[in-house]
């Protein structure tokens, strides 16, 4: 399907950010976005390319009402050579179909998606920041937009993907963060959609988020919704801990998301030379190896988050402090590794960099 575009004269652009190292996480948005419509008769149709700008819909949307909605997270890095890079795009795409699927919404091919993100990114190209540690973030997101109060799924919907120059997800930057645990609320439980990207998990989740920050603490660890004992995720990425020398990180029991940067750690880690298991670990067994020196390391993965140290894990009120509140060994190699590869610094063995030229 052929990309309508409209092209604003350059007069009409919005001013680049002026610094790099002061971009923050999703805060600006770009000139463009993409959006594609859905309906029963045409099926996914009319791609577009146009100017950023409000969506203007129905208030009865579903969306609005039954938070039928799915998103994804990525980042556009440009390369030393100028190279617009993508790290892994076609897992994104097949994360996104398997949560529209789970949400009982249509897929799109994963090579349009594709080709639909390429052709934005090129478009945006000057927005892509060049300073490590920053990218452009991809938020390619899927909604409900029939119109109508009867508790169903939706005939018509929307795709769209916004990009953000984006700094690192928190203001600690590759620093140390703390983590609170929620022993009440649940992220996720068996059976739900913890597993897939869908706004209602994160939506339900907030009220733990507030009360870790009450607290002093940038996130919320959480348990498991049956027992409220073993360790799962995080917030806003997965969970990894260094224990005895081995690199842990809970299995994907199905209320955990299947992290990209989770699988891609686990796939290097080995060639760094740390073994790697997929464990379960309760949170009593977790405060008792940070206690007795056999948990060196904690850190959380994700897209947003890349690779964040964790400095202080507060669990029923005791504080217990990792590493001395300061960035591992560990920690700092897969960070070093990951973002190389990311940010197309060294040699693709892996074959996960799309590049754009
Ligand atoms: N867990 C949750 C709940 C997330 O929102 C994210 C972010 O996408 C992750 C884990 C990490 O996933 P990925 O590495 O694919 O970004
Ligand atoms: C990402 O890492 O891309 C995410 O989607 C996390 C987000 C909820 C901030």
């Amino acid at each position: 399907m052929e990309i309508i575009k409209t092209i604003l004269p350059p007069e009409n652009l919005k001013p680049l950010f002026k610094d790099a190292s002061q971009l923050l996480f999703g805060q600006q948005f770009t000139d463009y976005m993409f959006t594609l419509t859905y309906n029963q008769e045409k099926g996914w149709h009319r791609p577009e390319i146009k100017p950023y700008g409000s969506l203007v819909m129905d208030p009865a949307a579903l969306v609005f009402h039954y938070s039928q909605e799915v998103f994804e997270g990525q980042k556009a890095y440009k390369s030393p050579e100028g190279d617009i890079l993508m790290f892994r795009p076609l897992e994104n795409a097949k994360r996104l179909n398997r949560s529209l699927e789970r949400m009982c919404m249509p897929t799109i091919p994963e090579v349009d998606i594709l080709h639909y993100e390429c052709e934005l990114l090129k478009i945006e190209k000057r927005w892509i920041p060049d300073q490590k540690g920053t990218a452009l973030y991809m938020r390619p997101t899927v909604i409900a937009t029939e119109a109508i109060l009867g508790v169903r799924p939706s005939s018509e919907f929307l795709f769209f993907i916004i990009l953000s120059p984006s700094g690192p997800y928190f203001p600690e930057g590759f620093n140390p963060v703390g983590l609170w645990v929620s022993r009440e609320i649940s992220r996720a439980a068996e059976g739900g959609t913890g597993e897939v990207k869908a706004g209602g998990n994160y939506g339900g989740s907030l009220a733990a988020i507030k009360t870790a920050m009450e607290k002093g603490y940038s996130q919320v660890l959480w348990l498991d919704a049956k027992e409220h004992r073993y360790v799962e995720e995080v917030g806003a990425m997965n969970i990894f801990f260094v224990i005895e020398d081995k690199l842990v990180t809970p299995p994907l029991t199905g209320t955990i998301l299947p992290g990209i940067t989770r699988k891609s750690i686990l796939d290097i880690s080995p060639d760094l030379g740390i073994t790697t298991e997929e464990k379960m670990i309760t949170i009593e067994e977790l405060c008792q190896g940070i206690s007795d020196g056999r948990v060196t390391e904690m850190f959380g993965a994700g897209t947003a988050a890349v690779v964040s140290p964790i400095g202080k894990l507060n669990v029923d009120d005791r504080e217990y402090t990792l590493n001395d509140n300061q960035t591992g060994p560990w920690s700092n190699k897969i960070y070093q590794e990951l973002t190389a590869i990311q940010y197309g610094e060294k040699p693709d063995t892996y074959n996960w960099v799309y590049r754009i030229t």
